[in-house]
């Protein structure tokens, strides 16, 4: 078993991560409090995986609930269940949620934790790739709106991660796929010699080799630690882990919630980001060959959805957080390895990028 911690003073938590952690009662022990728990799962993990948890917690007062699954599920009304089941029965300020799903799971349960009586605990156990490499890690919670992907939420840091990579064998290939996105990610923003790594191992990964895979989630979850240790609430620094994201959350919401998974639209947002960082003289034409080629490598798209236009994306891309004064921003390389913190992009440039980059790759 291999520890990364996320360093926040007394915010600080441990990611543990191996395989078959799941069943080290001892492990999970140390991070409950007092003796109530929900466990908040989906309907699609909850076979597979809550009997299993529920053996190593035969000691505490345990309760749970399976939300419905889906993206378009994530959203205040589900998190409104969670609620009405800890209020009927009479859940205390010291009890602990534990979210035992992928991000949307994760999502909800750590912005349901955040608020319930002004704060509970909360535990993630990440169930995707995804989850296991970005989304249980670093606090950010919430929800979305229809207007937003992601636009209601809090920053609140769970108690601890346990992210066991012998789940990851029942996940459905193409998931896997959309969380390898996200480790492409980090050797794109952050760590250039992570980055040839998983050019030499991404078939690994793909086959589930436990050594690679490890790796790869190790190497993500120190790279994401220290980035949000500099930076808990994105003032600055902690925006760089949104490459690719700005015009993903576009494709997200621009072709309906849950007809690109969220890793995909990265996939197809940091091809974009990378051209668009040539089109800004900060790489090379190499550079942004190199990036798409081990996206595509991964059987992930890199093409833009035929269905929307350039001008779709900027209206779409004008609805996010990063935004200052109504101004677009977004994340560029100034080296693969190295991103640049979030600045504004003209818009007549990111039309241009978006419709050549559609034309030379449709
Ligand atoms: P997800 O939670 O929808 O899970 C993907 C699918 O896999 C679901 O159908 C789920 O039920 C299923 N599943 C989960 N674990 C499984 C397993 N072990 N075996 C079989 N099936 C399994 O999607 P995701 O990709 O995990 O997360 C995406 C969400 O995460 C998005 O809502 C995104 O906004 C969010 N996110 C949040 C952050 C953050 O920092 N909080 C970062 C990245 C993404
Ligand atoms: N996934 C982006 C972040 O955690 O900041």
């Amino acid at each position: 078993m291999n520890v990364v911690n996320v360093d926040l003073g007394e915010n600080s938590y441990p990611i543990y991560i191996g395989n078959n952690l799941f069943v080290d009662k001892q492990l999970i022990h140390t991070l409950l409090n007092g003796s109530q728990v929900m466990i908040v799962t989906n309907t699609t993990v909850k076979p597979l995986y809550l009997d299993q948890l529920l053996d190593q917690l035969n000691e505490f007062k345990v309760t749970s609930i399976a939300l419905q699954d889906g993206e378009q599920y994530k959203t205040l009304a589900s998190v409104n269940q969670i609620f009405d089941e800890l209020l009927n029965q009479r859940f205390s300020r010291n009890a602990t949620l534990i979210a035992l799903g992928g991000g949307v799971v994760g999502d909800m349960t750590g912005f349901a934790a955040a608020c319930y009586l002004r704060g509970i605990n909360f535990i993630q156990i990440p169930t995707t790739l995804l989850a296991q490499v970005d989304s249980s890690v670093g606090g950010k919670t919430g929800v979305n709106h229809p207007l937003g992907k992601n636009m209601i939420g809090a920053f609140y840091q769970p108690q601890g991660v346990f992210a066991d990579t012998s789940v990851l064998h029942t996940l459905p290939e193409r998931e896997l796929m959309a969380g390898v996105a996200e480790v492409i990610k980090y050797g794109l923003i952050y760590d250039i010699e992570f980055l040839a790594w998983l050019e030499n191992h991404v078939d690994q990964i793909l086959k589930l080799e436990d050594s690679a895979l490890s790796y790869a989630i190790q190497r993500s979850c120190e790279i994401k630690a220290a980035i949000v240790s500099a930076d808990e609430k994105e003032s600055g620094l902690r925006a760089i882990l949104n490459l690719g994201h700005t015009f993903g959350h576009a494709i997200e919401a621009g072709c309906g919630y849950g007809q690109y998974l969220h890793g995909e639209a990265v996939a197809i947002g940091m091809c974009l980001a990378l051209e668009l960082s040539h089109r800004l003289q900060r790489i090379n034409l190499d550079d942004v060959v190199r990036g798409i080629t081990l996206i595509e490598r991964t059987g992930l798209p890199s093409t833009l959805p035929p269905e929307l236009t350039a001008d779709d994306f900027l209206r779409l891309m004008a609805v996010d957080k990063k935004n200052v004064d109504g101004n677009i921003r977004v994340i560029v390389l100034n080296q693969l390895g190295q991103a640049a913190l979030p600045e504004t992009v003209n818009s007549g440039l990111l039309r241009q990028t978006i419709n050549e980059y559609g034309d030379m790759r449709s």
